[in-house]
């Protein structure tokens, strides 16, 4: 059989390929072109692809021979799941081991925007550090205390509630599904509609799947709702949030900042007005990016692949049919 990989993996995970199937990897641009794409996919068996690549339905087409496609993401909202199921295609991907390293992340990120770390950071390397310990210098803000408002509470959401615990906060959230009692009480969260997490919080943090339904659902609608004090971390999808209310919002005050790991564009173009703002932190989509984690899910994807092409159920199915 014929396997193809958007981009190189680790190479234990490739030898594990290589002992199996003819394997051919990208070593071009990335993500692929789209013609580079609807190419090499032509006699592929099987697909280890990433949340930036497009599988669309053009892209499933072209695959005369292909049955399985392995993300190497937990989000697998750059796949069209519903052409791939309708051919026949198992898609796969890599929950559950990228849950912490992305929930420490989302801690990291509100820290650093109450706390001002990344922007004392830029302070000092700019030279503006000029005098010291004075009662009113570079203040933050408490997190305890605080309302933590998380939008999604699946595995992610949930592994950032426990965290926040720690910090003797209150929890609200909004999910599509309301937790049954005892979860509710386990963890210490209240559930709320959306327009109340977003009114109530202080501190507002999104773990919700892309989707159609969560596209640009927090917009300006949502922002004119929030405190003026309000924070917004966002490490799911960049998609989830209109960019330009956001925008908008942050320059007129109407929130007092955001913490940013996922964009509409990635990579965000340095000329981005978000790239120019003091009151946000920005990194490079690394929810899941720990050695650890990495390798894992390099673990997973490979071991997804291998038991769909034999014809047995991958350890994370996606779509069923
Ligand atoms: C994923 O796996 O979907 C994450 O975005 C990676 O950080």
């Amino acid at each position: 059989m014929k396997v193809l990989l958007t981009r190189k993996l680790h190479d234990f995970a490739v030898n594990e390929l290589r002992k199996r199937y003819n394997v051919e990897i990208n070593r071009g641009k990335i993500p692929m072109s789209k013609k580079d794409l609807l190419t090499k996919i032509r006699d592929k068996d099987g697909l280890i692809c990433f949340p930036y690549d497009t599988i669309d339905s053009e892209v499933i087409d072209a695959a005369k021979n292909l049955k399985a496609i392995s993300t190497y993401s937990v989000g697998y909202d750059q796949i069209d799941i519903k052409h791939a199921a309708k051919k026949g295609i198992v898609v796969s991907y890599t929950p559950e081991v990228l849950t912490r390293a992305t929930a420490d992340l989302t801690i990291a990120l509100i820290l650093d925007l109450l706390r001002r770390v990344t922007e004392g950071d830029r302070i000092i390397r700019h030279n503006k550090w000029k005098t010291i310990f004075g009662p009113d210098d570079f203040l933050g803000t408490d997190f305890y205390g605080k309302t933590l408002g998380i939008f999604g509470m699946g595995r992610i959401g949930r592994a950032v509630a426990k965290r926040a615990k720690g910090f003797e906060i209150n929890i609200l959230y909004h999910n599509r599904h309301k937790l049954t009692k005892n979860e509710e009480k386990d963890l210490r969260i209240r559930y709320v509609t959306l327009k109340r997490l977003f009114e109530e919080s202080d501190i507002i943090t999104v773990h919700t799947p892309y989707t159609e339904e969560t596209h640009e659902i927090v917009n300006l609608q949502l922002f004119k709702r929030m405190k003026p004090t309000a924070l917004l971390i966002n490490t799911a999808r960049g998609k989830i949030i209109k960019e330009k209310d956001l925008i908008f919002a942050l320059k007129k005050k109407i929130i007092a900042g955001a913490a940013l790991d996922v964009f509409q564009k990635e990579p965000i173009d340095r000329k981005h007005p978000l790239v120019r703002m003091e009151n946000v932190v920005l990194t490079p989509h690394i929810g899941s990016s720990t050695k650890e984690t990495r390798r894992k899910m390099a673990e997973i994807a490979v071991e997804n692949l291998i038991l769909s092409l034999s014809g047995k159920n991958p350890r994370y199915v996606v779509n069923t049919f």
